[in-house]
C-alpha cells in the first residue's frame, strides 16, 4: 500500500505558503503525487492548515478529478460510447475484467490497474477505443487488449508514486 510522505505533503503546503485558500491546489498537488488523497495526509493537511477535516472532505467530494481511493499505477479507460459499443468496446471491457479481476471503477489489490469505462474518448472512427496511461489505442480486439496488459504490467504507468523510478 503506498503511504504518503509527510516531508514532500510539508514541500507542498509550503509551496502554497501553507494558504488555506490554496485548498484546492494542494489537494490537487498531492492527488498527482499519489494518484488520491490518501485519508493520514488530509488529517495532516486539516492539522497544518487548521481547517476542518469536513471541508477537506467536501472539497474532495465535489470534484471528479479527487479520488478517496487508491488508484491503480495504470489507468485503463475502456470506451463504451456508442460508436465503441457497437463495434465490440463491451467484449473488451469484459476481457480487461476477467483478466484483471476487477470492476469499472475498481482497482487490482496490488495497486497495478485501474479500470473505468467512459462514454466516448473522441475518437469514434477509431472504435472500440482503450486508452491507457493517456495513450490512445484504436480498433482494439482481445488478444490486442490482453497483450497491451501485458506489456503494460511492471510499466511505468503516468503515475507519480513511483519514488524509485523517478527521473
Ligand atoms: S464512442 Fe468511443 S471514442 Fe467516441
Amino acid at each position: 500500500m503506498l503511504r504518503s510522505d509527510p516531508i514532500k505533503v510539508k514541500e507542498i503546503l509550503k509551496h502554497y505558503k501553507y494558504e488555506q485558500s490554496s485548498l484546492i491546489h494542494i489537494l490537487q498537488d498531492i492527488q498527482v503525487e499519489y494518484r488520491y488523497l490518501p485519508k493520514e495526509t488530509m488529517l495532516f493537511v486539516a492539522r497544518e492548515l487548521k481547517i476542518p477535516l469536513s471541508r477537506i472532505y467536501s472539497v474532495a467530494n465535489f470534484y471528479n478529478a479527487f479520488s478517496l481511493k487508491p488508484k491503480g499505477k495504470h489507468l485503463i479507460s475502456v470506451c463504451l460510447g456508442t460508436a465503441c459499443h457497437v463495434r465490440g468496446g463491451k467484449r473488451i471491457a469484459e476481457e480487461v475484467e476477467r483478466t484483471l479481476n476487477v470492476k469499472s471503477g475498481e482497482t487490482t489489490p496490488d495497486l497495478e490497474f485501474t479500470l473505468e469505462t467512459v462514454n466516448c474518448l473522441g475518437a469514434c472512427a477509431l472504435g472500440p477505443v482503450v486508452v491507457v496511461d493517456g495513450h490512445y489505442y484504436g480498433q482494439m480486439t482481445s488478444l490486442k487488449m490482453k497483450k497491451l496488459l501485458s506489456s503494460s504490467k511492471g510499466g511505468r504507468g503516468n503515475g507519480k508514486n513511483e519514488k524509485d523510478n523517478k527521473s
